[in-house]
């Protein structure tokens, strides 16, 4: 069987950008704080496995927040309540194969030196120190603006960072951000196109490779932060998957693609969480200004994936699910000549799934009109006409793995 093998820095730093979308635009905030992170701790003296660590947990540490309107109280220099997504963070990843170093770090990334309000009710060292380190190199970067040259801001940045020494921050790392941020290096490297490849420099971990287990792990921990996003997908991306591997094993598919299929189908709306929730949860039609903006959501897909090596036939599988055979999708006007097998599951898959599922505007269908409305797009040649046979042939065992929480 053909091997998925997958370079870890890759997948989590192109992963990142799709939990960087706020009413900004695309803020390459993880990536930032994972190198400011990193230098701090190198400084600091922690160790390479630590390091590892702090990476892991810098790139991915606002995981636990899916929606704009929270991400943008997070934005907020002197923030209020952000217990609530580090607890959200800690959920995702304690049981997780990979991740569960990083929980803890994850809970306690926004508690204060002095302990002040910490819901965890911890202070000083008490805090781990990776997520003293992640609290202010978060800090500094909601401080920059990116309108403004980065050197110019070098001053004033400094100055509020020193204002929370022994408050906010650990007195011993405000020191050690002093001592790297006297390097005009440090700041034009944060705003730098150079970005992602100057990270992986720093980065202990950057020639990590993933086999297919651990991508799929990874892929369904993605799959719960898309469908954190808005509480009528609380399962959609799971679903997806399950009906898509489902349909891939009736339709013989190989054991790499049946595969590959799943991790597609787990990650096919990651551009979503660069939709506003209030196109996401609008409880009517969309107007077509807004249909223009959901249609971005798999360019982003397509973008984010295109950068993990590895991932070519995921990519097709995941970011073509709006496409159509007919020609008449999006973004990318393919047809039936360019879309692969797996790609025109997914596709049925998700219309499948999605019918099922409650939404903002309506119930869940029933059975019977779940038929009619497949079986009009064959007519209008959407979808795959063998394909949608075979999964209405089947109906109720795939209505049924929609629904399972378990991979099948
Ligand atoms: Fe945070
Ligand atoms: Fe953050
Ligand atoms: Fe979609």
């Amino acid at each position: 069987m053909k091997q998925l093998l997958t370079n870890y820095y890759k997948l989590l730093t192109s992963l990142s950008l799709s939990m960087d979308f706020c009413a900004h635009g695309l803020m390459r905030h993880h990536q930032r704080v994972a190198l400011m992170s990193l230098q701090i701790g190198k400084l600091y003296g922690l160790d390479s496995q630590r390091l590892g660590n702090l990476f892991t947990a810098a790139i991915l540490h606002d995981a636990g927040s899916s929606t704009w309107v929270e991400k943008d109280l997070l934005f907020e220099f002197l923030i209020g309540e952000a217990s609530e997504h580090c607890k959200n963070g800690y959920k995702l990843f304690k049981d997780h194969p990979l991740f569960s170093p990083i929980a803890e770090i994850i809970l306690y990334h926004h508690d204060r030196w002095d302990g002040v309000n910490n819901a965890s009710k911890r202070m000083g060292n008490q805090i781990p120190i990776e997520s003293r380190i992640i609290h202010l190199a978060d800090r500094v970067d909601v401080l920059l603006n990116e309108s403004i040259y980065i050197l110019e801001q070098k001053k004033s940045i400094c100055r509020r960072i020193n204002g929370e020494s022994w408050g906010l921050f650990d007195p011993h790392l405000v020191e050690a951000f002093n001592d790297i941020s006297n390097r005009e290096c440090f700041w034009l490297d944060l705003h730098s196109p150079f970005l992602t490849d100057i990270l992986s420099h720093h980065c202990p971990i950057n020639a990590k490779e993933l086999g297919y287990k651990e991508v799929l792990s990874v892929a369904d921990t993605m799959s719960k932060v898309i469908d954190f996003k808005s509480p009528f997908t609380r399962r959609h991306s799971t679903g997806v998957a399950n009906v898509a591997s489902f349909l891939a094993a009736k339709a013989d598919c190989s054991e790499h693609d049946k595969r590959i299929i799943r991790v597609a189908g787990l990650l096919h709306d990651l551009g979503k969480l660069g939709v506003p929730e209030k196109i996401l949860d609008k409880p009517g039609k969309l107007t077509d200004e807004e249909y223009n903006i959901m249609k971005k959501h798999t360019y982003y897909t397509y973008h984010i994936l295109n950068m993990i090596e590895g991932f070519e036939e995921i990519n097709h599988y995941a970011s073509c699910h709006h496409e159509t055979l007919n020609g008449m999708g999006y973004p990318f006007k393919l047809d039936a000549v360019d879309l692969k097998n797996g790609a025109r599951i997914i596709a049925v898959a998700d219309i499948f799934t999605a019918l099922t599922e409650t939404r903002p505007y309506r119930d869940a269908m029933e059975k019977e009109k779940v038929i009619k409305i497949l079986t009009n797009k064959v007519k209008s040649g959407a979808i795959d006409s063998e394909l949608t046979s075979l999964l209405l042939a089947n109906y109720d065992d795939a209505h049924h793995v929609s629904e399972s929480n378990q991979f099948i």
